[in-house]
């Protein structure tokens, strides 16, 4: 693949796009040029209580302070469900849901997806929750989520979403770092044929969780779970007994939508705060454009809600752009590799978005899965989560698409709300691997090391010049360490953590991320938070965990493990390291690797040097680099001879 390899718009496409290539670049000219203009007019795309008079007001120097549309006030429960119902669609289908079994499915329209949100609202009321409180969600991928989020909407509650798959102690420790008031969850969720206990994680982590005063859980899969007097409600309880009307709190446009955790360089996951305008804006702007969506369709994004592309793609953007949006339980290869095209043909699906682990995961299993479906209803095919290698997209586009569907490769984080570098289905030819150019709106730069803007084709780290609507507004309870993690490294620029490459035609190439971040099959982990996992284990002495090429997953996990004086490196232990980090995190920390290290390198101040760990874990050990700062430069002739394939 080179960079000229370019997939040429289709005549078809543009023809009918919303967005031509003219019409997004007089878009790009007049987001530059007059963004106050731009945004006015953009804001109109969701439902104001009072429509705002100031646009942009943002500074990415000294403390950092980013708002936007700051005098509008709204309610993104309204955006979302209200105006749709008075314009007619409240029979519509808002949600179709999958399930996990093939046989079960079910189908809310907006105006049943209102009512259920008004009696959720009413409830948590009536247990006391208020403008400002924080709610933490755990559920798994049922219509209640989505209930559950446009519930705390609506009563002006910040939620907190933690992905099922976490353990107690992540959920714990989310749930204390912004002191939730209440707990939503489940039974149990269902995947790929497998049931996760999540009422019981939750009863564990809430030992630890002083601030929670009352859970509410949703009977899913009917199993007996503890109830404690007082404390849990069933959710069907209490919501039947709520009227299916509640008055929409009125919210600033910088009142606080959200907060969802997520992995950093250093230190515990960070609360990235999301506000309210600017980032529905946003979802609904982007939601739109990338996907050239057209009322009508059926949306599916495979996301899941504890992700921020759950988020954003499968609740807040179609929603408010009215759409039919697909949320499926299951995972790709239960009960069969053929699922994901079972569904597309089964709902008649116009718009697929998933991730490139899934899609190398299902070229592994060969056409002909694919082929046993039609998936004549495809219309735009999206990316998201981690960088797509050309063999994987060429896959997509021909077998999956056949090579009738525009692929967006959209890059974006969970900071920056939603989408900020894609191509648009009717607007910009596409090259496989690339995300190709910038929405409208939004400014890239590349620096070196030194924080100087490199012109022209060239490869640096990727930053940011200006804001744009959807961006966080600061890490919960700590605005000091949001300037710090993103605006001190290159001061008055946005870093994202990424690197990236841009050809000569000007597109962009994110090559990964290049703080100690790592992408495992599309989740963002710290490699900081396996390490404090490992070292928790009373055997562990020292560890330092890097990430390792998979084929599959992007990245894996690859754990370097000194033991403390005396302990013996056994398959048994470990094994049993591998099992305790998934207890502490989770099963997406699973390490892939551990190698026994008696010693790390480090230098003589003591820092360990990741870059010969990481060398030495993809096995490109002819390319160490200098070594000769290195307390003891033996310890990496040891670890080399010992490497983990
Ligand atoms: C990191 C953000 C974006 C929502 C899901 C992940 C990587 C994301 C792409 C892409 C290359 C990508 C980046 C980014 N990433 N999309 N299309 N191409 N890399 O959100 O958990 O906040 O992770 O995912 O490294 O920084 P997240």
């Amino acid at each position: 693949m080179t960079d000229d390899t370019l997939i040429a718009i289709k005549p078809e496409i543009a023809a009918t796009a919303r967005v031509t290539a003219e019409r997004r670049a007089a878009m790009v000219q007049a987001a530059a040029s007059d963004p106050d203009g731009f945004w006015r007019q953009e804001a109109s795309r969701i439902a104001w209580m009072k429509t705002p008079t100031k646009i942009k007001n943002t500074d990415f120097t000294g403390d950092v302070s980013i708002k936007w549309f700051e005098d509008g006030e709204l309610n993104a429960s309204v955006s979302c469900l209200d105006r749709h119902l008075e314009a007619g669609r409240g029979d519509q289908v808002a949600i179709l849901w999958e399930g996990d079994d093939p046989n079960a499915d079910s189908k809310t329209t907006y105006a049943e997806l209102h009512a259920q949100v008004c009696r959720v609202a009413n409830a948590l009321r009536a247990l006391g929750v208020k403008k400002g409180d924080r709610v933490c969600i755990y559920l798994p991928m049922i219509v209640e989520a989505a209930v559950a989020m446009l519930a705390c909407a609506r009563i002006g509650a910040v939620h907190s979403i933690v992905f099922g798959g976490f353990s107690p102690d992540s959920l714990a420790s989310r749930i204390q770092d912004s002191e939730c008031s209440v707990l939503l969850t489940a039974d149990e969720g269902r995947r790929g044929g497998r049931k996760v206990p999540l009422k019981a994680n939750a009863d564990e982590a809430l030992k630890t969780c002083p601030s929670i005063r009352h859970v509410l859980v949703v009977r899913n899969t009917g199993t007996q779970v503890a109830m404690q007097e007082g404390r849990d409600l069933w959710w069907h309880e209490a919501a039947e007994a709520q009227p299916a009307t509640c008055e929409p709190e009125r919210m600033n446009a910088e009142d606080p939508l959200f907060i969802l955790y997520t992995s950093g360089s250093t230190g515990k996951p960070k609360g990235v705060l999301h506000t309210t305008g600017g980032y529905m804006v946003w979802a609904s702007f982007t939601h739109e454009l990338v996907f050239d969506y057209r009322p009508g369709e059926i949306y599916w994004c495979t996301a899941d809600v504890g992700w921020v592309t759950g988020h954003t793609y499968i609740v807040y953007g179609p929603l408010a752009n009215g759409a039919t949006t697909l949320m499926f339980e299951g995972v790709p290869n239960y009960p069969d590799s053929g699922r994901m095209w079972q569904v597309v043909d089964k709902h008649q699906v116009n718009i697929f978005y998933t991730a490139p682990t899934a899609i190398r995961a299902l070229m592994r299993e060969g056409e002909g899965p694919v082929k046993k479906h039609s998936r004549k209803s495809l219309r735009v095919l999206g990316s998201v989560g981690e960088p797509i290698n050309p063999e994987a997209w060429l896959w997509y586009y021909r077998v999956v698409g056949d090579e009738r569907c525009p692929i967006v490769d959209t890059w974006w984080q969970t900071e920056t709300g939603g989408i900020l570098i894609s191509p648009l289905p009717g607007a910009v030819a596409q090259k496989p691997g690339s995300a190709t150019l910038p929405l409208p709106g939004v400014f890239p730069a590349l620096v070196d090391g030194d924080g100087k803007v490199l012109e022209g084709a060239t490869e640096g780290n990727l930053v940011i010049t200006d804001s744009w609507p959807g961006q966080m507004r600061s890490i919960y309870g700590d605005h000091a360490r949001f300037a710090q993690t993103y605006f001190s490294t290159f001061p008055g620029k946005y870093f994202t953590g990424d690197g990236a490459r841009r050809d000569a035609d000007g597109y962009w190439w994110i090559t990964g991320r290049v703080d100690d971040v790592i992408n495992v099959a599309g989740h963002r982990m710290g490699t900081a938070e396996v390490e404090s996992a490992l070292v928790a284990h009373p055997k562990v002495a020292e560890a330092a965990v890097v990430g390792m090429p998979h084929d599959i997953k992007g990245q894996g996990i690859y754990a370097y493990v000194t033991l403390v004086a005396g302990e013996e490196p056994t398959e048994a232990l470990r094994k049993e390291l591998v099992a305790w980090v998934r207890k502490e995190i989770g099963p997406i920390a699973t390490p892939d690797a551990i190698q026994w290290a008696p010693g790390l390198p480090k230098t003589r101040s003591g820092k360990i040097m990741r870059r010969i760990l990481r060398k030495i874990a993809a096995n490109e050990t002819d390319s160490l680099g200098d070594t000769s700062t290195l307390a003891d430069p033996a310890v990496v002739t040891e670890l080399v001879e010992n490497r983990v394939s």
